[in-house]
């Protein structure tokens, strides 16, 4: 059995030690580079492909992989967005995701950015750089203080209900799915517009689907608290980052925490020397503001996370080249 990975970091490179120590039965290859119709040929003669890209996977690829009997396809991280299913059923392809990798490492970040925006630490900073260790202007507000919006009570939202409560926070919630735990908290609203009417702080934690894209928009933010902050950590394109814009522009919005933008791919992932030189007019706006958090889709990143990403990928190809169906599956076409 032939396993081939692509975008394997450095950092992931102790943990796929480990795998393969484990499971010396399987052959396993590996590029740094992300799967693209240039790279797609590099799998040729494995059973299956473990992958972890922001960017889209285009049909080319998957018809490279298709035309070398590559069929099992195992993602390293969560999000599944990036895949079109049409192009999955059409090949016959089974594709499996790591839905629990570590929800507290990106529940922790956004529950951190959300103190961070509070407590004015971007400006305490710059003031800090500056030598000035005076305390005006930067009066924060405490978390006991805050009503938390939390869209989506999957398992990140989860915990991060729990971390907000321990923060004393009152927390409020809304999914299209009830969780058990947080309805019998009575944490859920009927609605987001009663979200978005009485939360001080809203944080994201839904995937991203055809039903939910700019779900954040003028109409939205137009129903928010004055002063509202909102966090990001799932995905960019669930908030207009036009709509954005208007809303810090106009200080309806105090302040935002972003770890995934839309169009994120034409800044993420590169070193630039300098915000002057980000590309994007759109993203050089965001970053250039003191109320805006921005970090590159690395809340994920810690070394727990990667640990799993890696482990649970690579049980769940080898299930699939065996022909078990891991509970990792999110895609069959049977
Ligand atoms: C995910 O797990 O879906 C993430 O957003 C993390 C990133 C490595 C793609």
């Amino acid at each position: 059995m032939k396993i081939f990975a692509y975008g394997i970091r450095d950092d992931e490179e102790p943990s796929l030690r480990n795998w393969k120590k484990a499971n010396p039965d399987v052959e396993v290859d590996h590029t740094d580079q992300t799967l693209t119709p240039a790279t797609a040929k590099l799998a040729a003669g494995s059973d299956g492909i473990v992958t972890l890209q922001t960017t889209p996977y285009d049909r080319e690829s998957l018809q490279i992989l298709n035309d070398e009997g590559i069929k099992n396809i195992s993602i390293r991280n969560v999000g599944y967005d990036n895949f079109n299913f049409d192009d999955l059923a059409d090949f016959d392809m089974k594709l499996t995701n790591v839905p629990v990798y570590s929800p507290n490492a990106i529940a922790e970040h956004a529950v951190l950015m959300i103190g961070r925006l509070l407590r004015r630490i971007p400006e305490v900073d710059v003031k800090f750089d500056n030598g000035d260790f005076t305390w005006a202007p930067t009066v924060g507000k405490e978390y006991r203080e805050q009503t938390v919006g939390v869209i989506g009570t999957g398992h990140i939202g989860r915990v991060a209900i729990q971390m907000l409560q321990g923060m004393g926070s009152k927390v409020i919630a809304y999914d299209v799915f009830h969780n058990e735990d947080i309805e019998k908290q009575g944490l859920y609203v009927d609605s987001l517009e009663e979200l978005y009417k009485e939360a001080d702080v809203i944080t994201l934690h839904v995937p991203l689907t055809s039903d939910n894209a700019y779900m954040i928009d003028e109409k939205a933010i137009s129903q928010m608290k004055d002063g509202v902050y909102i966090i990001n950590c799932a995905r960019g394109e669930l908030i207009s980052t036009d709509a954005l814009i208007a809303g810090l522009d106009s200080g309806k919005i105090a302040g935002a925490g972003l770890d995934v933008l839309d169009h994120e791919n034409n800044v993420f992932g590169q070193k630039w020397g300098s915000i002057d030189n980000l590309p994007d007019p759109k993203i050089k706006n965001l970053a250039e503001r003191i109320n805006v958090i921005m970090t590159p889709h690395n809340a994920f990143y810690t070394e727990t996370a990667i640990r799993n990403m890696i482990e649970i990928s690579f049980n769940s190809n080898k299930d699939l080249i065996e022909g078990k169906i891991p509970d990792t599956l999110v895609y069959s076409k049977k």
